[in-house]
């Protein structure tokens, strides 16, 4: 088969090499890749959202298969414009990824499915919105722009204050653009955060191994938002009890609320969890694989991952035993300094140790190669992985591994796991 990912971060260099000890494969591309990717992948200059050009380039290489990885695309229809021409994808097509492009629609269908998330109120004018904070008077709140924003379109405002202008960012100086349109505000949930990701063909839903996404910039959590620091799995809150309760109160009613909208979702449906004291909720729904969430699933996916693509596509994931490791994998980015706000670009890095420590490899999510050197590309640059007996053991590789990899600026978080660590859960 000759399979064509869309993307170019580390979220798609772990899925090309997953995809890449498929015994079926035997040829993967990728657009637009990155510096890492080009080892394992053809890469082409034909930007994520470019979907003529992603059509055009599927059928200049007779691709058998498209997996869109990235949630732009999605959103924007390139799903449906590939299986127009008669290509198989993987991915949910624009109907269904609806469901992380619109917090308004998300949030309208777990209301009216029954399906457990933070209370909340929708606004189409600033000062409705404005009055209802001023008179609610309960902080911090959660204010979210209803379109895609980069992941950074949700404020967590501690006061009147900070509230006010967070609704006049978003409403009046767009500065998430018609993203911020309409705005849901929230209350605002307490508990740790679980991410699930789970394959799904509209008929049966099978989640992935738990993971814990870790998103502020700087260790204790503390810093800007950023797109994640580093990721462990599996996520010690996510237990056999937990797991139960999210299927039949979330995962099911969710696939079953798609379907009964006319949305049915086919891919992979992120679910972004907040286990709190009155039960797990959905805090947002994403379309596609999490990113760096992918980067520690799926390296304890046993399965072949293009069996799983074709099932999902037959309608016949039931049928699918899908297994994982029982191995811990974690996962810290090293990004560029100054990351999450601007950052110098092309910046030689040294001391890559993939290959040469046992259970590490190094996702590429920001690299390029100039001159023949490997450089800097974006904010986050690599994201350093491995797999161990438990947790403790996959850090110390991990972090044994980031110890070796230079590049100046580099800044890391030296506490990922140390949440999950602490937990006490069983
Ligand atoms: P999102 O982009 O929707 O994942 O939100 C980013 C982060 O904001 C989440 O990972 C949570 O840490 C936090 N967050 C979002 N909604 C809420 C909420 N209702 N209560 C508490 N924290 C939230
Ligand atoms: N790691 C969070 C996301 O992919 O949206």
């Amino acid at each position: 088969m000759r399979i064509l990912v869309i993307g170019g971060g580390g979220r798609e260099h772990a899925l090309i090499r997953k995809i890449k000890q498929s015994p079926k494969v035997d040829y993967i591309a990728c657009t637009p890749g990155n510096g890492g990717i080009s080892y394992d992948a053809e890469c082409f200059d034909v930007g994520a959202c470019d979907i003529d050009g992603v059509v055009a380039l599927a059928k200049q290489i007779s691709a058998d298969l498209v997996v869109v990885a990235p949630d732009d695309p999605l959103v924007l229809g390139m799903v449906d414009a590939l299986n127009k021409e008669g290509f198989a994808t993987f991915g949910p097509n624009a109907a269904a990824a609806i469901i992380e492009g619109s917090k308004v629609f998300s949030k309208n269908l777990m209301l009216k499915y029954g399906i457990p998330t933070a209370e909340y109120k929708v606004f189409d004018n600033p000062q409705d919105a404005i009055d209802y904070i001023t008179e609610k008077n309960e902080f911090p709140t959660v204010i979210k722009a209803d379109g895609l924003a980069l992941g950074k379109g949700v404020l967590i405002p501690e006061t009147l204050d900070d509230a006010v202008a967070g609704v006049k960012e978003i409403m009046e100086d767009k500065v998430f653009g018609d993203s911020g349109n309409n705005i849901v505000v929230e209350e605002f949930l307490t508990g740790p955060e679980v991410s699930v990701l789970a394959f799904t063909d509209g008929n049966c839903v099978k989640p992935m191994v738990s993971s814990m996404d870790h998103k502020r910039a700087l260790d204790g959590d503390k810093g800007l938002n950023t797109g994640g620091m580093g990721t462990v799995s599996p996520n010690p809150y996510y237990t056999d009890e937990v797991a139960k309760e999210c299927m039949e109160k979330i995962f099911i009613p969710t696939i079953e609320a798609m379907n009964k909208e006319g949305r049915t979702f086919k891919g992979c449906l992120y679910f972004g969890l907040m286990i709190t004291p009155k039960g797990a909720k959905v805090i947002e729904y994403n379309c596609r694989f999490g990113d760096p969430e992918t980067q520690v699933v799926l390296p304890r996916l046993k399965t072949d991952i293009v069996e799983i693509f074709e099932a999902i596509n037959n309608g016949t994931l039931a049928d699918l035993d899908i297994e994982w490791s029982d191995e811990a994998c974690t996962c810290v980015i090293m990004a560029s300094g100054g990351y999450p706000k601007s950052y110098p670009k092309g910046i030689e890095i040294t001391g890559l140790t993939d290959g040469q420590l046992d259970g590490v490899t190094v996702y590429h999510a920001g690299t390029a190669i100039k001159d023949g050197k490997l450089v800097t590309s974006g904010g986050r640059v690599l994201g350093v992985t491995a797999l161990g007996e438990d947790l403790p053991a996959a850090l110390a590789k991990s972090y044994d591994a980031v110890k070796a990899i230079n590049f100046d600026g580099a800044h890391y978080r030296k506490d990922i796991g140390k949440r999950a660590l602490e937990a006490n859960c069983n």
